[in-house]
């Protein structure tokens, strides 16, 4: 039951590559989260090894030979393929990459979770405020019972120990949790899914199965780093007081983070304005396949922002290196830390990479619900996308961004450059448009600063003369809507 429930989500996450690499990939389901033993690391995934319900070994993790399916034989490619988003996607979903040596061991995250009750700090974590802070439970990661008592209405949402159980089960998106033989919480560490996964809310709000790629727009992350005892480290890192750190944190809001404060220390927004201005939205991360340069401002490519994000952000323990940073007039707390050139041994990253890319590049842009838009008018509206509205110059179907070099000035899509003026290609990446309709929540553009699509299409109207009439904009934003 659970395994066919596992099969039938591996089939929606990755809908085109059933479609695209053949037949086959519908016989195999590998790496279910059943395999997912997350230790230290998150689990390795180099002894990957999966075999069908009906016990047919199918992949051997060996992609210098072909693999019987039990009916096809996939090719070394086709089984490379395979493992690789087995891989990918236990990294994505489950590793640390070490990083609990900063986030526990550090700055006793932990502790404030745990609560004084538990040899921690102050009242610790609530289901209800973890779940206000916008962070999500994995249905599947529940042993049945506590799936059954949550459906009852007898899950103690207000009781730290259920977080603690959730936590010891695997089951918030994103955390792990580390205990130790006594059951006690000794440390905790985050992965990639933490910001960049949703729930479909099947069981209640925040509650019910993975979503991987999906942008968490209601997790607060600058909220939840607040809540560390310890900020020591972040406080000397950025030279400012404790105090000022923890209210920049807590100025974020929901869906932000701002990862450039790292290396060049910003904390406030364009013309010294609140510091929620100079962080970005969370963006999704699905649909990257064929787009050129990632992140709001093109820092480098997918598996670029990977490295940079797991060393420099997650503070896990790898090898990163750009020497761009190592200019001290844009990136002076990079400089002075020599954050473009951080080496750990061991290295707990850098192997994880190339199936990091791989799976992140093979989970699609899901598809808008039906009755989300109206369909007559978004026909219209694609007609003024390609003609009138001069979207296509940029946003080139069905990537919607540039196939070749995709990023454009301030000045060119009439916004300030404060946020791409922190990046090396002092430019904005023009945004792949696919899913917009699962990230609406906190708005439009890096900094959210268009509430609706509306706001964004009257944007162009006016910061390009389009001339367009209210009923072409209209049409325009239920074309968006169907994307
Ligand atoms: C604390 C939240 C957080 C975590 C954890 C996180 N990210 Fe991100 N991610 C962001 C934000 C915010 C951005 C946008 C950065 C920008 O443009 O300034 C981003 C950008 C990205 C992008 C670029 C998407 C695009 O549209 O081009 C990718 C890819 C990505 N992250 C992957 C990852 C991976 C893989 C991990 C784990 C190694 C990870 N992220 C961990 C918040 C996070
Ligand atoms: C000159 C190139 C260019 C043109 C023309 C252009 N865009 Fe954009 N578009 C961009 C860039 C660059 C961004 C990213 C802005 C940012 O990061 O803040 C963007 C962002 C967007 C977003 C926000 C996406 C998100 O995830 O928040 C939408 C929606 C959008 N554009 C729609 C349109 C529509 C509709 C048109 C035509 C009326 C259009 N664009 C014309 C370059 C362009």
């Amino acid at each position: 039951m659970l395994k066919a429930r596992i099969a039938s989500r591996w089939t929606m996450l990755v809908p085109t590559l059933t479609i695209g690499l053949g037949a086959a990939f519908s016989l195999v389901h590998c790496g279910s989260d059943e395999d997912a033993q997350p230790g230290t690391n998150g689990g390795d995934a180099s002894t990957t090894s999966c075999a069908t319900d009906g016990g047919t070994t199918v992949v051997t993790g060996d992609a210098g030979s072909p693999v019987d399916s039990g009916t096809i034989a996939l090719d070394p490619i086709q089984a490379n393929a395979q493992k690789m988003i087995t891989e990918g996607r236990q990294t994505f979903r489950f590793d640390t990459f070490g990083d609990e040596a900063f986030w526990g061991d550090t700055l006793h995250l932990h502790d404030a979770i745990k609560g004084s009750a538990k040899g921690g700090v102050g009242p610790g974590l609530k289901p209800t405020d973890a779940l206000g802070a916008g962070l999500k439970v994995d249905v599947d990661a529940l042993p049945t019972a506590v799936v059954d008592s949550l459906k009852a209405g007898k899950v103690d949402l207000t009781s730290v120990d259920t977080t603690l159980l959730l936590l010891q089960a695997n089951a918030v998106v994103g955390v792990k949790g580390i205990f130790d033989s006594t059951g006690a919480m000794t440390s905790i560490g985050i992965n990639c899914s933490l910001c960049h996964s949703s729930v479909d809310d099947s069981l209640a709000p925040g509650v019910g199965h993975r979503l991987d790629g999906w942008a968490n727009r209601d997790l607060n992350v600058g909220a939840i780093i607040a809540m560390a005892p310890n900020l020591t480290p972040v406080d000397t890192l950025l030279g400012a007081p404790d105090a000022t750190v923890r209210a920049v944190l807590n100025a974020w809001g929901p869906g932000k983070f701002n990862a450039g404060l790292f290396i060049d220390g910003k904390a406030l927004g364009p013309d010294g304005g609140a510091p929620d201005m100079a962080a970005s939205l969370i963006p999704p991360a699905f649909g990257l396949a064929g787009v050129n340069l990632a992140t709001w401002t093109g820092f480098g490519s997918a598996t670029y922002w990977n490295a940079f994000v797991a060393n420099l952000e997650m503070h896990g323990q790898g090898t990163f290196i750009d020497s761009r940073l190592s200019n001290a007039t844009d990136y002076p707390v990079a400089a002075a830390n020599n954050l473009g050139n951080v080496r750990h041994t061991p290295d707990l990253i850098t192997s994880k990479l190339g199936a990091l890319e791989v799976y992140q590049l093979a989970i699609p842009a899901p598809t808008p619900p039906a009755g989300s838009f109206d369909a007559t008018a978004a026909a219209r509206g694609e007609t003024v996308f390609e003609g009138a509205g001069k979207c296509a110059s940029c946003h080139v179907a069905p990537l919607f961004t540039e196939p070749g070099y995709n990023m454009h000035t301030g000045a060119e899509i009439a916004i300030d450059d404060f946020q791409s003026d922190r990046s090396p290609e002092k430019r904005y990446r023009t945004a792949p448009l696919r899913g917009l309709f699962s990230h609406a929540k906190g708005g439009f553009y890096h900094d959210g600063r268009f509430a609706t699509l509306t706001d964004v299409v009257d944007h162009y109207n006016v910061g390009q003369s389009l001339g367009l009439t209210s009923g072409q904009e209209s049409d325009l934003v239920e074309y968006l809507k169907s994307l």
